[in-house]
């Protein structure tokens, strides 16, 4: 990658990162085990709807040693709705790592960081250069737009090839401000330079040498591979109660939502004739049917269709666990695809 234009970038960026930074809270500090959070829960996930997630769990698990002991359900718990749940395993795993193999202190070596669960070459750079001030770049989606802007490359972001190349171009420039560098170049993709709109050119501080900006071809980068569609799962959920009690199952221990709890379901989408005959073969026997709906909820490779059925149900029978709605509330963590339902008669 050609990195002269690049090397205007330090100069350019930790001035204006000084001036026009967010305040947010993994901001406020210097150490790892903070900073290695918000980097996980801030994949795939905006900044405004990690916020509340971050206070959370670091008041339930302040340190790294009650993240390595912490059950998996209040686990799971914490990291509700936020999806991508093998992050948050991962993330107990590599707790689990930093008190087997490092004495409980997270490792300060780029090669440990990254053989930790979880970790790749985007998460160790981050900890590395905001916690340690090491030069290492983060490349995520928001720099990648930047520099494929300012460069005007036309090579699709999403080659991992790509990604290497920016890594090693920003690492030949990376100043001693690494850590402000890092956020510098997220802010400024997250904030003038953002996705899907015409950046603010006129206020940022790349404009006097970044190719895009010079020659209004911002909206030409950066250039993506086509998507990859999405195969649809059509699905029958029962939403079952009796005497306030609800029926819920634990999924498997591996695949999707892995180890989150369930409403019952099916595959396909059964008639209501069928539903209740479904439901007979599984030893419920239904006495009312309050109303059916239907929702649709998306993964990244996955699309669920599901109709839902809410059901009154005469016993509290069947191979389910029956939880109050302050049991569900407080203690199972129903992931966003069922939770929908859940939102309709619960006041959540
Ligand atoms: N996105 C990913 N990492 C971030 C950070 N440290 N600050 C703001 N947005 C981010």
């Amino acid at each position: 990658m050609e990195s002269t234009i690049l090397q205007n970038l330090p100069l350019a960026l930790l001035p204006w990162y000084q001036q026009n930074k967010r305040d947010l809270p993994w901001r406020r500090t210097k150490e790892p085990y903070p900073i290695w959070l918000s980097e996980i829960m801030l994949q795939q996930t905006r900044v405004e709807a990690v916020k509340g997630y971050y206070a959370r769990f670091l008041t339930a698990l302040p340190t790294i040693e009650a993240l390595a002991a912490c059950d998996d359900d209040t686990l799971h718990k914490l990291w509700e709705g936020l999806g991508y749940y093998s992050r948050v395993r991962n993330l107990k795993k590599a707790a689990q790592a930093v008190m087997t193999n490092h004495g409980g202190v997270f490792p300060t070596d780029h090669w440990d960081i990254l053989a930790l669960p979880g970790i790749g070459e985007y998460t160790a750079g981050a900890i590395c250069s905001i916690a340690y001030d090491q030069p290492k770049a983060a490349v995520d989606g928001n720099v990648l737009r930047v520099i494929s802007r300012i460069t005007e490359d036309a090579t699709p972001i999403d080659l991992p090839a790509y990604k290497s190349k920016v890594k090693a171009a920003l690492e030949a420039i990376y100043p001693a401000q690494a850590g402000d560098f890092t956020q510098a170049l997220m802010e400024l993709g997250a904030t003038l330079c953002g996705p899907n709109r015409q950046p603010d050119c006129a206020s940022c501080p790349c404009r006097d040498f970044c190719g895009s900006a010079l020659h209004g071809t911002a909206m030409q980068y950066p250039v993506k591979l086509p998507k990859k569609s999405r195969k649809t799962e059509k699905m029958t959920v029962f939403i079952l109660s009796c005497g306030g009690k609800y029926a819920l199952q634990k999924r498997p221990d591996t695949g999707l939502l892995a180890g989150l709890w369930q409403f019952p379901n099916l595959p396909g989408h059964l008639s209501t004739q069928e539903a209740l005959s479904a439901l007979e073969r599984l030893s419920i026997i239904p006495r009312e049917l309050h109303r059916q709906v239907t929702r649709k909820h998306i993964f990244t490779h996955i699309q669920w269709d599901m109709v839902g059925f809410y059901l009154e149900t005469a016993k509290v029978s069947g191979d389910f666990v029956w939880l109050t709605a302050d049991e569900i509330n407080a203690t199972a963590a129903l992931p966003t695809a069922f939770r929908q339902f859940w939102e309709e008669i619960s006041d959540v």
